[in-house]
């Protein structure tokens, strides 16, 4: 099968996966390319679907099993949909001294959904990480490129209330 190959009528329509070919296209033959590929792609659909996934492989001519192994690796990737804004709330050791657990029941109880999901309203995506290099501004969080610092769980209505506004006016 041609790596150009589009053989879902669906996808014809579907400007993402014109893009997806020629992000394969600029790629393919370039050792090292899975990851770069990856990014890109999910750049364009948000996340990394089965479909996607298969496309990938056979454009890059690399195993499913091994882009499907990069995927769940990292945690930058995500084979599910998802929110406008991620935010990444720090669990290492010293965010964790400092009431970091305190502050992820919070977001879960505003959000009301646990690590690793998506917000009803698709706005936000939460999810856990190890030690941000902010150790100092313990407890720390991030929502896409923001840090936030010294958090306590009373903060977190009001943070989260600018992004939900921001994506109502978007
Ligand atoms: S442990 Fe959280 S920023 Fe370092």
């Amino acid at each position: 099968m041609s790596a150009n190959c589009c053989c879902c009528s669906n996808h014809l329509n579907d400007d993402r996966y014109t893009r997806l070919n020629q992000v394969i296209a600029e790629y393919k033959n370039q050792p090292g390319s899975l990851i770069p590929v990856l990014h890109k792609t999910q750049q364009i659909f948000g996340y990394l679907p089965d479909d996607v996934q298969k496309l990938i492989a056979e454009g890059l001519n690399v195993p499913l099993s091994d882009v499907y192994g990069v995927i769940t690796f990292y945690s930058l990737f995500s084979l599910e949909p998802r929110g406008k804004h991620t935010i990444g709330i720090c669990m290492g050791t010293a965010c964790y001294v400092r009431g970091a657990s305190q502050v992820l029941d919070a977001l879960k109880k505003d959000l009301a959904i646990e690590a690793g999901q998506t917000s009803g309203d698709g706005v936000f995506t939460l999810t856990i990480t190890r030690c941000l290099g902010a150790c100092a501004m313990a407890p720390v969080m991030m929502i896409d490129e923001d840090v936030y610092g010294r958090l306590t769980p009373d903060k977190i209505p009001d943070i989260l209330a600018k992004y939900r506004q921001a994506s109502k006016n978007a």
